[in-house]
């Protein structure tokens, strides 16, 4: 099993040999490796059981770095990078070609984003290379967002599991992708969407996103499964169907009290969308056991965070 610590230097030492580290960041977890060593970047499709055609995002410490691996940054970009790096969003650029066409699955655009966390940080700028990482969970799984959760599933597979915690934010990035100096967003996430617009003073335009659109290609509908059956709806409409089934049930602010439930997860009593968006795939995994049939959830709020909350809901239920 993978040492779980927090110390950088054997992280680093462990990256420079070409191995794999788990790392954490203020979204989820990521399964690390040396962006520039196609090798060891192998490693991680092979670890997760990732399909080559889904490309990497590569992470650096700050976005004076974006030249040396975009070959191109438009102004929209620049500005929203000072706003909100490090943060969790990712911007997609036309890369360079010192990024290994393994990292973006053949395409000609590179995922870069600046986790805000400050191990990462401080590993990221000890490094003399950038760190290609998916999230570190199987392929197809809830994202993690504890050391222990990378543990649970790929403790085997990763040399090294950096501890920084509980991730803050809970939900991936937020992926922007650039039409000239027009933003368009591919995958909602931890950045909210009026906020990007706030600093624009304009709407963003969305691509919907699944499988068969090559723009983001890796965000297929059935992408968060939990490996049991999860239904999104009202709660208790739900309860009333299935009224002798072992379930587990997700709410946003209020407690069911039914005698089929077997374990409860509220994402947020005080009803802080904030709050929903870090526990949620923990709420994920903690009903994924084997004395429950099925999980039912609700939908949030869909304003700020709750969109992405919802996305990811959706993405689950789609089974
Ligand atoms: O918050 C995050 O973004 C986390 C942490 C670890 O940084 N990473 C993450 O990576 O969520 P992953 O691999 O699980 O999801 C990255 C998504 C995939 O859907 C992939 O298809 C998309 O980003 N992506 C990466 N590079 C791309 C590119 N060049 N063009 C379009 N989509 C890209
Ligand atoms: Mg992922």
């Amino acid at each position: 099993m993978a040492r779980i610590g927090t110390d950088i230097q054997v992280a680093q030492n462990h990256l420079e040999a070409g191995e794999l580290v788990a790392i954490p960041t203020e979204t989820v977890y990521g399964l690390a490796a040396h962006a520039l060593n196609e090798d060891a970047v192998a490693r991680i499709f092979e670890a997760k059981g990732r399909p080559r055609f889904d490309p990497l995002i590569v992470h650096t410490h700050h976005p004076n770095q974006f030249d040396q691996f975009a070959a191109a940054v438009p102004d929209t970009a620049h500005r929203l990078a000072e706003v909100f790096c490090p943060g969790p969003v990712t911007f997609i650029l036309p890369k360079k070609s010192i990024i290994p066409d393994l990292v973006t699955s053949g395409h000609q655009t590179v995922g870069l984003r600046i986790p805000n966390h400050s191990l990462t940080l401080e590993l990221l700028s000890a490094l003399p290379f950038p760190l290609a990482a998916p999230s570190a969970n199987p392929f197809g799984y809830v994202s993690p967002t504890t050391a222990q959760h990378v543990s649970d599933q790929l403790g085997n597979v990763v040399d090294y599991i950096l501890d920084g915690g509980s991730c803050q934010v809970g939900l991936e990035s937020t992926i922007l992708a650039f039409q000239g100096e027009e933003v368009v967003v591919l995958r909602l996430g931890g950045l909210e969407l009026e906020a990007i617009e706030d600093t624009l003073g304009k709407k963003v335009g969305r691509i919907q996103t699944s499988s068969s659109n090559p723009e983001a290609p890796g965000m297929l509908n059935s992408h968060y499964n939990p490996r049991k059956k999860l239904l999104l709806g009202e709660v208790e409409h739900l309860l009333m169907l299935y009224p002798k089934t072992r379930v587990g049930v997700i709410s946003y602010q209020k407690t069911f009290h039914y005698p089929n439930i077997v374990h409860s997860e509220v994402l947020s009593p005080t009803g802080e969308l904030r709050e929903a968006a870090s526990r949620l795939f923990a709420a994920l995994r903690t009903l994924d056991r084997p004395d429950i049939d099925l999980v039912l959830c609700e939908p949030v709020p869909d304003e700020g965070l709750g969109k992405a909350i919802n996305d990811r809901l959706k993405r689950a239920a789609a089974q």
